[in-house]
C-alpha cells in the first residue's frame, strides 16, 4: 500500500492510530484532572511498566485531555541530569504566564512568579531571559535545599491556581530519573497541597523503579498515589490496535493473521507498531492473510533489532554486557535471583553489586522483588539469546 498514507507509528512517544485497551486509565485521568478543579482531594496517578508499552503516549495524552477540561498542565520529561530543573522551571514559568493571562487575582500569581525567581537563581538555572518583571518574594524558595524550596515553588503555582480557579497538573515522564531531593520536593508540595485543598496533583510515568524512589522520598509517599500498571494489551486489544487503522483506511485483516501478530508480539504495543506498519507497506490485497504477516517477520525482527534492541547498549560497559548476557541464559523474562546470576558468571555477589547497580542506574534492568533482577525491555532476553547465537558483538 501507499507508504505515505501508513497510519501506523512505531516510534518512541508517537501517537498510535488508536490507543488501545487504556480506557480505565484514561477514566482514572480524567477524575483526577476534573477534582482538581473542583477542589476535591484526589491521589495521584503513576503509571508504571517496561520501555515500549505506552507510557509516555498515555502520559501525554492524559495532559492533553487535562488541557482541555482546563487545568493547567506542566510536563516534563527526566533526564538526570542539571537541565531538568532548568526545563521543569521553563515549564513552570509557561504555566504561570497561562495563569496569569486568564487571572483576574495577580497577588498570587506574582508572588508565584517571585518564588520562582528566587528558586531559579538560588540554583543558579539557565532558563535564559526571564522575561517577567517580578518583585522579591522575602526569601521564598532560596533555601538551597531542593526539598523545601522546589514544595515552595509549586504551593505557590497552586495558590495562583487556586486563585483563578483552575488547576496545576504535574505530568512527568521518566520519573525514575528524578533525583531524590527533587522527588522529596514534589511529595511535600503534594501533601501540603492536600492539607490545604489547593489544586495541585502529579501524573508520573517510568520504570518499575519509580516505586523504590517513592517509598525511600518520605515515610507517606506510598499511600499518596494510584498505580496503574501498563503492560501488554490482550488479544482483543491487540486486535483493535492492527484492525481499526486498517479499516479506516479502507484495508481488512484475517483473523488468523491477527493471531499470528499477537503470538509474535504478545501484544507489546511498540512491536504492534512494528508489524502494523510493515503489514501496510508490503500488503498488496485486502484482507491481510496469515501469509503475508510470516512473509514480514525477519524484517520486522530486524527493524525491532536496530531501533528498539540495539539502542539499549549505548554507553554499556562489557562487564556490564557480561551481566545481562549470563541473565540471559536462564530460560525466562521474569525475575532471576541474583545469585544465580553471580552462579553463572563466576563471581562472587560482593563483586557483582556495583554492575547491577549500574545497569539499574541506566535503566536496563530493576528489581521486582527483594534479591530478583529483571529487564526493563520486555522481550529482551530472547534478542540476547538471538545475537548470541549468531556471534554478534552484543554477546562480547
Ligand atoms: N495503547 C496502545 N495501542 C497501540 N499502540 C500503542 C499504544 N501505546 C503505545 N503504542 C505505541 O507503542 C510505542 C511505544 O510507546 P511509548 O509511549 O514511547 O512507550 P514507553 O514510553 O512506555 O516506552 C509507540 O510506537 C506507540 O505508538
Ligand atoms: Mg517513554
Amino acid at each position: 500500500m501507499d507508504r505515505l498514507r501508513n497510519p501506523f507509528t512505531p516510534g518512541a512517544g508517537a501517537l498510535p492510530p488508536e490507543l488501545a485497551g487504556r480506557s480505565s486509565i484514561i477514566e482514572d485521568g480524567r477524575i483526577l484532572a476534573g477534582r482538581a478543579l473542583l477542589g476535591r482531594y484526589e491521589k495521584s496517578q503513576l503509571l508504571i511498566g517496561l520501555r515500549g508499552v505506552g507510557k509516555t503516549v498515555l502520559l501525554k495524552y492524559l495532559a492533553e485531555n487535562a488541557r482541555q477540561a482546563g487545568v493547567v498542565p506542566v510536563v516534563v520529561e527526566v533526564r538526570n541530569s542539571q537541565s531538568d530543573f532548568e526545563e521543569l522551571a521553563i515549564r513552570v514559568k509557561d504555566a504561570l504566564c497561562a495563569i496569569d493571562f486568564a487571572s483576574k487575582v495577580k497577588t498570587s500569581v506574582n508572588s508565584a512568579f517571585a518564588t520562582l525567581g528566587n528558586f531559579i537563581k538560588t540554583f543558579a538555572l539557565n532558563i535564559g531571559d526571564f522575561g517577567i518583571k517580578v518583585e522579591t518574594s522575602h526569601g521564598r524558595a532560596s533555601s538551597g535545599r531542593m526539598e523545601l524550596d522546589l514544595s515552595e515553588v509549586l504551593l505557590a503555582c497552586a495558590r495562583a491556581a487556586k486563585d483563578s480557579n483552575t488547576a496545576i497538573g504535574m505530568y512527568i515522564d521518566e520519573l525514575q530519573n528524578l533525583q531524590i531531593e527533587a522527588m522529596r520536593g514534589i511529595i511535600v508540595a503534594l501533601h501540603f497541597a492536600a492539607q490545604e485543598s489547593l489544586p495541585l496533583y502529579l501524573v508520573g510515568s517510568g520504570l518499575p523503579s519509580i516505586r523504590a524512589l517513592v517509598g525511600k522520598s518520605k515515610t507517606y509517599a506510598e499511600r499518596m498515589f494510584n498505580y496503574a500498571e501498563i503492560g501488554a494489551l490482550g488479544k482483543e486489544d491487540v486486535d483493535l490496535a492492527i484492525t481499526v487503522p486498517l479499516n479506516n483506511n479502507g484495508l481488512d485483516i484475517e483473523p488468523d493473521a491477527i493471531t499470528k501478530v499477537f503470538e509474535s508480539t504478545k501484544g507489546y504495543p511498540y512491536f504492534l507498531q512494528e508489524y502494523g506498519y510493515q503489514l501496510w507497506n508490503v500488503a498488496e490485497k485486502s484482507p491481510i492473510s496469515t501469509d503475508d504477516v510470516c512473509r514480514i517477520a525477519p524484517d520486522v525482527q530486524k527493524r525491532l533489532d536496530v531501533n528498539f534492541f540495539d539502542v539499549r547498549f549505548d554507553r554499556i560497559s562489557s562487564r556490564e554486557k557480561e551481566f545481562l548476557r549470563a541473565m540471559a541464559e536462564f530460560q525466562q523474562n521474569e525475575a532471576i535471583a541474583i545469585s544465580d546470576v553471580a552462579d553463572r558468571m563466576g563471581r562472587s555477589l560482593t563483586t557483582i553489586s556495583p554492575i547491577r547497580a549500574s545497569l539499574i542506574k541506566k535503566g536496563v534492568v530493576y528489581s521486582p522483588v527483594y534479591g530478583g533482577i529483571a529487564y526493563t525491555v520486555p522481550m529482551f532476553a530472547d534478542y540476547l539469546r538471538r545475537t548470541m547465537r549468531c556471534g554478534c558483538i552484543h554477546a562480547v
